[in-house]
This record gives C-alpha cells, sequence and structure tokens, in this order.
C-alpha cells in the first residue's frame, strides 16, 4: 500500500474513532446542561468532573469541527495531519520555539510592551520579574498569582508576601489583550509572565535567555501556598536554602536570583526589623534607611534593595552585601559568615559570572512543575479562568459540527470552523 494512502486511511479512521470521542462526552454534557442553566459557575465545575472532559474538550472540537467540514477531500487529510501535529506538540516540554507557527508576533508584542513600560516607569521591571518568582514559587508557573479571587477560590493575590506589594498586573493585562487580538485562545498568561520578566531585565542592562514555551494556565490558586512557600524576609540562610530546594533550586541557584535585588523597592514593614535590630548592618546605611523608615508606622514607604543603583540590573547587589549594606535581613544572610559567602565575593568582582548565573537560574526557575499538554487552559483574560458553557446549536440546518458556546451574560469571542466560542462574564 502507498505511504500517502496508508496515513490516509490511518487518518480517517482517527476522525471516525475522535467523531465517536466526541460524541460519547457532548452527550454527557449535554444531559448535565438541562440541570444547570442558572447556576453557571457550578455548571462549569459540574462540566468539569466529567471523566477527561476539559483536558482535550479544545482540541477535540477543534478537529472535530475541521473534520467535519473537510472530510473526503485530499485536502482534508493533509489539514488533519498538520491539525494532529500541532496537538501533538502541544503536550509534553516546554521548547523555545512552542508558538513559532500559531503565534509568530509574540514575543515582538512582549518586547514592545515591555519597552514602552520600563521606559515610563523603570520599577516595573523589577517589579514583572518578582511577579513570576511568585508565580512560580506556588504550585508551579501558571500564571495562578494573576487570578482574582473567585466563588470558588481564593486567590493568592492577598497572601501576606503579594498584598499591597506585588505589582505589574496591568502591564500583563495590556500584553494579554494585544496578544489575543493577534493570535486568540493561543498564548498562555504564565508565558506572556516569563517573556515579560526576561524582557524587563534585559531593559534594565541585565542578562537575557531564552523562555522554553508551552506552559498553561492554572484553573486554579491558592492562598494557603503563597503564604507557606515563599520565603520571607526574616528568613535565615538555612531556611532560604530549604526553601528553593524545595522547588528543586540549589543554594548557588538561590544566591544567585537573590541578586534580582538589585532592582526593585521594598517595603519599610519588610525592613524594619533589619535596620534597626540586627548586628550586621553598615551603621551610616541603617541611619540613613531609619530616616524614612521609623520605628513604627511609615509601613508603605519605600526603600531601593540596591542603595547604589536601584534601576540598573548589576552586580552591585553583592558590592552591597560584602559592606553590610543588604536591605533585608534575608539578604544578608547570604554574606554573615556561612556558606554563601565565596559566591557573594565571587559575583561581586565578576559581574559576567553573575549574570550568567542568574540567567541559567531563571531558565531553572521558569521549568518549575509548568502545566503542559492538555493540563489547565489557555484563559482569554489572565485574571479570571476560563469558565465554558457548551450547548448544541439551535440552528437545525447547522450540521452537527456547530455548537454554540452560551452562559449568562455570554459575549462571543471567535469562531473556530462554525464553532463559536463565548467568554461568560
Ligand atoms: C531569597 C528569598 C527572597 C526573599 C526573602 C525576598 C523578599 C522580598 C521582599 C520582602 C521584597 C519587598 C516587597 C515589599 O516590600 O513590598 C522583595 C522585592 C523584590 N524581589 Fe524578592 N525575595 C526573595 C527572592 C527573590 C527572587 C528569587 C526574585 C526574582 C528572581 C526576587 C525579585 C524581587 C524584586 C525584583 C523585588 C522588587 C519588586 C518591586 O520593586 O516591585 N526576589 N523581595
Amino acid at each position: 500500500m502507498k505511504p500517502w494512502l496508508a496515513s490516509g486511511l490511518l487518518m480517517s479512521g482517527s476522525a471516525l474513532l475522535l467523531r465517536l470521542h466526541v460524541t460519547v462526552k457532548l452527550r454527557a454534557i449535554m444531559e448535565l446542561d438541562s440541570a444547570c442553566s442558572s447556576e453557571q459557575l457550578a455548571c462549569h465545575y459540574k462540566y468539569r468532573s466529567i471523566s477527561s472532559l476539559p483536558s482535550h474538550l479544545d482540541s477535540i472540537l477543534r478537529l472535530y469541527t475541521y473534520s467535519v467540514a473537510m472530510a473526503g477531500s485530499v485536502e482534508s487529510f493533509l489539514k488533519l495531519c498538520c491539525l494532529f501535529c500541532l496537538v501533538a506538540t502541544s503536550s509534553g516540554q516546554l521548547s523555545p520555539a512552542f508558538y513559532s507557527r500559531t503565534c509568530p508576533t509574540l514575543q515582538t508584542i512582549v518586547s514592545l510592551t515591555m519597552r514602552t513600560t520600563v521606559l515610563l516607569d523603570p520599577r516595573m521591571g523589577a517589579s514583572l520579574l518578582r511577579l513570576f518568582f511568585h508565580d512560580c514559587f506556588v504550585n508551579g508557573c501558571d500564571a495562578s498569582v494573576l487570578l482574582d479571587d473567585t466563588a470558588t477560590f481564593t486567590g493568592e493575590k492577598n497572601a501576606g508576601p503579594n498584598a499591597n506589594s506585588l505589582r505589574g498586573f496591568d502591564v500583563i493585562d495590556t500584553i494579554k489583550t494585544a496578544v489575543e487580538l493577534l493570535c486568540p485562545g493561543t498564548v498562555s498568561c504564565a508565558d506572556i509572565l516569563a517573556l515579560a520578566a526576561r524582557d524587563g531585565v534585559a531593559l534594565l542592562g541585565g542578562p537575557s535567555w531564552t523562555v522554553a514555551l508551552g506552559r498553561r494556565d492554572a484553573t486554579t490558586a491558592s492562598q494557603s501556598a503563597a503564604n507557606s512557600n515563599l520565603p520571607g524576609p526574616g528568613s535565615s540562610l538555612s531556611q532560604l536554602i530549604a526553601a528553593f530546594a524545595a522547588k528543586g533550586l540549589n543554594a548557588r541557584d538561590m544566591t544567585a536570583l537573590s541578586g534580582a535585588h538589585t532592582i526593585g523597592q521594598a517595603r519599610c514593614v519588610n525592613f524594619r526589623s533589619h535596620i534597626y535590630n540586627d548586628a550586621n548592618v553598615d551603621a551610616g546605611f541603617a541611619s540613613q534607611r531609619q530616616r524614612n523608615c521609623p520605628s513604627s508606622g511609615g509601613d508603605n514607604n519605600l526603600a531601593p534593595l540596591d542603595v547604589q543603583t536601584p534601576n540598573t540590573f548589576d552586580n552591585a547587589y553583592f558590592r552591597n552585601l560584602i559592606a553590610f549594606r543588604g536591605l533585608l535581613h534575608s539578604d544578608q544572610e547570604l554574606f554573615n559568615n556561612g556558606t554563601q559567602d565565596a559566591l557573594v565575593q565571587q559575583y561581586s568582582t565578576n559581574a559576567g559570572a553573575f549574570a550568567a548565573d542568574f540567567a541559567a537560574a531563571m531558565v531553572r526557575m521558569g521549568n518549575i512543575s509548568p502545566l503542559t499538554g492538555s493540563s489547565g487552559e489557555i484563559r482569554s483574560a489572565c485574571r479570571r479562568p476560563w469558565r465554558f458553557l457548551w450547548k448544541a446549536s439551535s440552528n437545525s440546518a447547522a450540521s452537527s459540527a456547530s455548537w454554540l458556546l452560551q452562559g449568562g451574560s455570554c459575549r462571543l469571542r471567535s469562531t473556530v470552523g462554525r464553532a463559536q466560542l463565548c467568554r461568560l462574564s
């Protein structure tokens, strides 16, 4: 048998199996649908409870729609082949080329937005870097940190380390809006955050690195995990090492990544105890900081984490530590007669070594427990999980491949073949 004929038969067989699978799943949806027309959110979660339904729904619907629309032609086989390839490559490991065909302009959109943003507000480069760290350390780099509270979960934004502190959500929203216009339903918020963090560092003079892509977005968030997994500014060296080890990062990664404190600001509440109570602080530095951070009150008064060059990503942070001018107790722990002293010394005199280690550690941090393949989802707006309601089209003239997605205040979003996708507000 000719190879093209064999692959054609294989594909049409797969398409038939797929139709069968979709029919079974959609029948289950429609049975549930009659029971939950008013309480949309509850419906969504009921739908999610159907065995293996949500994970492949998007891909299955796209394939199914296309298979019906194109069945019978040679072209359909080729297109189906491409679609199967797309689905196949959408699972598994992260890859820098993940969106090269599906959203080739992604990195340009992120880069242009970040250039404008950092030009107007240099601190935003620091804030987005921290946002990425706080995402990755809480159940992996899955954009859970971006989610607002919902009826079913309390988000991470108001966890102790994040409340009144995290910045940059609006920048991610701006990028996401632009990306959705050009590549709807394709790029995860988690990947946008990873790219924005990288660009922020580079724009402030730091190293750049290749970001592997293909992360998907969490459908939920955990305030308790945010409270327990993120190290606090009062941490000891052993606590810092343990917190990073719990995420698969070693002490060298931890020290290199702490060099992120070469940019950005901290609030008085987070460094008060260090500048008033600790012995390992330069006296002149302590009194300089005390001027804007009283022993009580002024909790939100800001000070630069790097007293020398707060808007430049360089190795001055490590030179500060050697001069006992670290702002946080946890910063100074890295140079306090402990195991990281030698590395701090090295980074303080070798900016290149710090830049290379920081970039490599950022790649490792960005690989913490990503959702890939069919796990999670691609949000359409980064602050909210998708909430789907799928319903058979009432238009009998439409083919069985036509589906209408609807909800309480459904806003038409896009069309895939003859399927319409709406978003619940
Ligand atoms: C080693 C453990 C770490 C601790 C204890 C820690 C703690 C803190 C604290 C308390 C602040 C100030 C927040 C505020 O006052 O509102 C801060 C700011 C910051 N952190 Fe960390 N951090 C750590 C590691 C990291 C890592 C790994 C990164 C990134 C790779 C990072 C990036 C930043 C940045 C850029 C800022 C400034 C943010 C801004 O100006 O908006 N930190 N950190």
